[in-house]
This record gives C-alpha cells, sequence and structure tokens, in this order.
C-alpha cells in the first residue's frame, strides 16, 4: 500500500462535513494534517467547535484546527443553514466538549504552512464555502506550486441547484471565491450535485451508526437524524444525499470515476438569477467524455456503483 496523502480539509462542520471528517480520519489511504473552518453551514467558529469535538470522539487530538473567513469575500456571512443541519451545525447533538482549541493561526495561515511543510504532496479537500482559498490565493499566489491536487465538493453542472433553481450551496455562499479555485493553474476534481444527489445513506445505515460502541459514530448517527428530516421531501424517504463524504471517498481514491471529463467551468458571479451557477462547458460530451485540452478541473459526473457500502465499511471496520 502507498503512503497516505496529506489532507488540508477546509469544511464548514455540518452533518455532512462530519460524516466526510470522520471518513477521512478512518481511511488508511489519507493522513490528514489540518483542517481549516469556515462560514457557511454554520460559523466558522462553531463549525471549528464542532471540528474539535468531533476529532476528542475519535480520540485525535494531533490535527490543527484554524477557524478561517468568517463573512465571505462578496457579502456577510447570513446566519447558516439550521433548517438543514440544526442550529449548531450538527444537528443539534451535543457533543462532550474538546479540551483543545482552535489554533491561534487562521485557517488561511494554516493552508500556507501545510504548502510548504507537506510541498509537491499535499492534497486540498474543500466541503464548504471557498472563502479561505481565495484569501489564500491572495496572500501568496504561488500557492498552487506546491498543492498536488484539489478535490471541490460544489456546483451543479447539469441539475439544478439546491439553494437557487441553478446554484449549489457552497458556491453561491462564495461565488468569486469558488472562480478564483476554479481558474487557478492547479488540477481540480469538482464533485458536483450531478453525482452527490445520487449517493444515499439508508436508515438502517444511519441506526447501525447511530447504535455503534463507537462514540464518533454514534454522534454520527445521531447527527444524520436531523438531516435524513430535511431530505424527507427531497428523496421521499428518510435518507439524505452524501455531498461531502462522496468529496472525501474521491479525494482518498475509495472509488473509480466513470464519467469525469476535463472541461472549462466559470462561476457566474454577477448578481442575477443564475448568480452562484457552475458553467461546465460540456459541448461535444455527446459521444462520451471528451476532455479540453487547456482545461485543469475534472467534473466528476458519475463514479462506479453506490459509495455507502464503502462508506460504512471503512466507517465501521465491518464488511457489509
Ligand atoms: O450543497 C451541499 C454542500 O453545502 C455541502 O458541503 C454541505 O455541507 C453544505 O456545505
Ligand atoms: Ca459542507
Amino acid at each position: 500500500m502507498t503512503d497516505p496523502i496529506p489532507v488540508y480539509l477546509d469544511c464548514d462542520t455540518g452533518v455532512d462535513d462530519a460524516v466526510a471528517l470522520a471518513y477521512l480520519l478512518r481511511s488508511p489511504h489519507v493522513d490528514v494534517v489540518g483542517i481549516g473552518t469556515v462560514s457557511g453551514n454554520t460559523s466558522a467558529a462553531q463549525a471549528a467547535r464542532n471540528t474539535l469535538d468531533l476529532l476528542g470522539l475519535a480520540g485525535v487530538d494531533s490535527i490543527p484546527v484554524a477557524i478561517g473567513a468568517h463573512h465571505h469575500s462578496s457579502h456577510e456571512y447570513a446566519g447558516g443553514a439550521a433548517h438543514v443541519h440544526g442550529d449548531n451545525g450538527i444537528g443539534g447533538v451535543e457533543l462532550p466538549r474538546s479540551a483543545r482549541e482552535p489554533e491561534d493561526v487562521t485557517a488561511v495561515e494554516l493552508l500556507i504552512d501545510l504548502s510548504h511543510r507537506y510541498e509537491g504532496r499535499l492534497h486540498l479537500v474543500t466541503i464548504g464555502p471557498l472563502t479561505n482559498i481565495i484569501e489564500a490565493l491572495a496572500a501568496d499566489p504561488t500557492l498552487p506550486t506546491r498543492i498536488a491536487g484539489v478535490a471541490t465538493m460544489g456546483g451543479a453542472a447539469s441539475v439544478p441547484g439546491n439553494i437557487t433553481p441553478v446554484a449549489e450551496a457552497n458556491i453561491f455562499n462564495d461565488p468569486a471565491a469558488a472562480d478564483a479555485l476554479l481558474t487557478a493553474e492547479w488540477d481540480v476534481t469538482l464533485v458536483p450535485l450531478d453525482a452527490t444527489m445520487e449517493h444515499t445513506l439508508s436508515e438502517d445505515d444511519r441506526v447501525t451508526l447511530a447504535e455503534a460502541s463507537d462514540p464518533l459514530l454514534r454522534a454520527v448517527g445521531a447527527m444524520l437524524d436531523h438531516y435524513f428530516e430535511f431530505y424527507l421531501p427531497t428523496y421521499g424517504v428518510r435518507t439524505s444525499a452524501l455531498h461531502d463524504p462522496l468529496a472525501a471517498v474521491i479525494a482518498a481514491g475509495g472509488t473509480t470515476i466513470t464519467r469525469g471529463p476535463r472541461v472549462p467551468v466559470r462561476v457566474d458571479t454577477t448578481h442575477g438569477p443564475g448568480r452562484g451557477q457552475t458553467i461546465a462547458d460540456l459541448r461535444g460530451q455527446r459521444l462520451g467524455d471528451r476532455d479540453h485540452p487547456e482545461a485543469r478541473t475534472r467534473v466528476v459526473l458519475e463514479v462506479d456503483g453506490s459509495i455507502s457500502a464503502h462508506l460504512m465499511e471503512v466507517l465501521t471496520g465491518e464488511r457489509p
């Protein structure tokens, strides 16, 4: 087995962020070397508290957690998505408070420091709005030269958005930041709603987690209870999309991308009805995936089968 890849995780620890974090902590192919938080599902400060408490449940006290942007680059943080992720971002679940506090550096400072420490090997996994990334690029335009790859949950290429008819939440919360990430000189694997809405966890899986002996899995199972209620009108059954977990699984090499053309992707940063739309140039794709020669963004439209069994296997350590 090859050495685990060092990962900087940028998140707005919400419920599916928590599932993704638990997966990355348990994957033998990943070494989470730092976590930065950003406002989105909840505030950046609350997301850091949630993350530290989850790490405490996991018995992990070596990963630095740094608070990032509270407000987004073009507008103030508007209070999060309590109807989706609960008032505290994690389904209202009260976790034992870890003794650890966030680092006394910002997420941007942590990311730039890690990019030097793991020069050429560091992978970014972003599962929240991209404000920290645009700020890091502004602080150090050479950052992309030290990054091995970027996996980003966000956008909608050929399906509706989830926060507006055309925009997905992570992109909509900071369109300019998303456009900066998608036009920087690095390779991006974009994981949009086209793929993430097709991956769900069952109530049986949720109960398995909620009844586990492992405190981290019990907490994740409890958080999903609130999240499942939100998705009931969308799917018609208690379940949830696995947005952030799919990006984490892809970053860890836990699945195979079966449809993922490398095409130019831009973001509508105007203030009209299209704001936050990810405009992927999928022209010429009728006869199969065709890569644009200059494009550096792979848009994941489909992966090989469902990830739920793999996700549960890595989380629980048990083969289904
Ligand atoms: O649109 C889904 C994304 O927005 C996920 O990252 C979820 O956690 C929220 O941040
Ligand atoms: Ca998220």
